[in-house]
């Protein structure tokens, strides 16, 4: 599929497909689309009323065109009011556009939606990302696939024209998306820990980046006692990764990104139950997004030093797994009593940030899909924010809020930490049920000394059961955007 932003009027278009999209108060049709309706013999009018069309946010419709038209369908799109008009707005559009183009086998697709004030680049790169978003099917693991009809070719961009680079820019953008999507969806008999060091791997080799990955003996050396923990059981090497994106010139500043890496959750010995277990390939999800930022920002080359962290293993069951109950040292020396195998997550993190922290970098963010009791807080389609410093929170608020992905500040209620009290260790794994996804956040918080701090929870919204907007039912590559907005951004 080929996008091509151009200034073509569209009245002047030809193609398969033409979409407008509409305010909920232009309904009425006025000067331009009063001409376009009478080229198209009153379709556009005749579509708007029969389906009542009012403009709103997420509705769409679409009607074949007389014959002998040079445009075969249109396609109109709810925008909802001008004045709420936002990027994500954009983005979702235009999936619900896509997707109905290709349901109805359009090959060659026009778009003419309004530009939004924060500028052309930024609206054709919305566009961009909703269609390529939304059209990404994985059919990785099909024998044949479901869907035989015809694809889209290309994309006209209307009125946009001169935005290449922000197209190619949501390119990028969409392949680490893609990319985490590939890597949550993929079930662990097919990503596992080493297969997670392969793509670090490639994906150094792809963009020109730094890459370390330590293994077992390594992280013993760094006295990595919580990780290895929750490595004992496994048949499978963990492996420590650590890849380093430098800008050419002197860096503007300097980040760690560190992701959540089990390959599986089984719980170990405090196992899951049916109903939960099944899901828990997705557990890497923070890690996907972390390799997901990786190669979009190994390609989108800002001038900032990444570093891109996880501490990749499964939660198994076999005779050398820890016990409920066991004592780890973590590599800062503190001590954790595992009262709880399955917050297994909490003690890989703990690790990985001592690392991170003794970089000595302007900021880290991590991003785990950590408790479920993040999901009963805030359901599945917003992730938890936690973090001390209001600074690094605000920049995370404006990265989500142009990538459209939702995350709420959560407390650091430090009088919480009480429920981790341990009678003969630093601290105890797991706390009360009450406030789970805080106290979680509070642990990983003992492994931070020096650097401004960021954790995001995200097993909720890193999959999703039914089609939503740009994300098709299953993985969706939370995270990564916001990631790449945050990095990119002013800091
Ligand atoms: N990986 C899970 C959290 C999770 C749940 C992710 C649902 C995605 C969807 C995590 O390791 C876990 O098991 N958390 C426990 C913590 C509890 C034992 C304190 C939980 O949330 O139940
Ligand atoms: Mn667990
Ligand atoms: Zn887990």
């Amino acid at each position: 599929m080929e996008f091509q932003p151009t200034d073509t009027a569209r009245l002047e278009w030809t193609g398969d497909a033409l979409a407008i999209g509409l305010f909920e108060e232009a309904v009425e049709l006025t000067d331009e689309l009063v001409k376009l309706d009478e080229k198209l013999a009153g379709t556009l009018k005749e579509l708007i009323d029969e389906v009542e069309f009012k403009g709103t946010t997420g509705s769409s419709a679409i009607a074949r065109v007389g014959s002998h038209s040079q445009i075969r369908k249109i396609i109109i799109v709810g925008l909802g009011k001008p004045e709420e008009l936002k990027l994500e707005t954009l983005r979702r559009a235009a999936a619900a556009t896509a997707r109905l183009a290709k349901k109805e086998k359009c090959k060659t697709l026009g778009i003419s939606f309004p530009a939004l004030q924060d500028g052309r680049d930024a609206t054709a790169q919305a566009i961009a990302e909703g269609i390529e978003l939304a059209l990404y099917q994985d059919l990785r693991f099909k024998s044949e696939p479901d869907d035989k009809g015809p694809a889209i070719e290309r994309v006209d961009l209307l009125g946009l024209g001169g935005t290449e680079a922000a197209i190619t820019r949501a390119h990028q953008i969409s392949a680490g998306v893609i990319l985490a999507r590939e890597l949550v969806a993929a079930p662990a008999n097919s990503v596992t820990p080493i297969t997670m060091a392969e793509t670090a791997q490639s994906l150094a080799s792809e963009c020109g980046l730094a890459l370390e990955i330590l293994e077992r003996e390594d992280c013993e050396k760094l006295g990595m006692g919580a990780f290895l923990g929750v490595a004992l059981a496994s048949d499978l090497p963990p492996k420590f990764i650590h890849m380093i994106y430098k800008p050419e010139g002197t860096p503007r500043r300097k980040v760690a990104i560190v992701g959540k890496g089990l390959t599986f959750d089984s719980g170990g010995l405090n196992i899951k139950a049916a109903g939960g277990i099944e899901m828990m390939k997705v557990d890497m999800g923070g890690a996907a997004a972390t390799l997901g930022a990786a190669k979009a920002i190994g390609h989108l080359k800002p001038d900032v030093e990444v570093h891109f962290i996880s501490a990749v293993t499964e939660n198994m069951i076999s005779g050398k797994a820890m016990h409920p109950g066991d004592i780890l040292t973590a590599s800062n020396g503190k001590t954790i009593e595992v009262n709880n195998t399955d917050a297994e997550g909490r003690l890989t993190l703990a690790d990985a940030l001592v690392y991170a922290d003794k970089l000595g970098l302007d900021a880290i963010v991590d991003l785990a899909t950590l408790t479920g009791a993040c999901i009963i807080a805030l359901g599945d389609d917003i992730a938890g924010l936690w973090s001390p410093d209001d600074n690094v929170a605000a920049q995370f608020a404006t990265a989500s809020e142009l990538a459209g992905e939702k995350f709420w500040r959560m407390p650091l209620e430090e009088k919480y930490f009480e429920g981790l009290k341990a009678l003969h260790a630093d601290m105890k794994n797991t706390g009360p049920r009450p406030g789970g996804s805080i106290t979680a956040a509070l642990f990983l918080k003992q492994f931070v000394k020096d650097t401004p701090w960021v954790h995001l929870d995200i097993a909720g919204p890193v999959w999703t059961d039914k089609e939503n907007g740009y994300n098709s039912a299953g993985a969706t590559g939370f995270g990564v955007r916001t990631l790449v907005n945050w990095v990119l951004g002013d800091g």
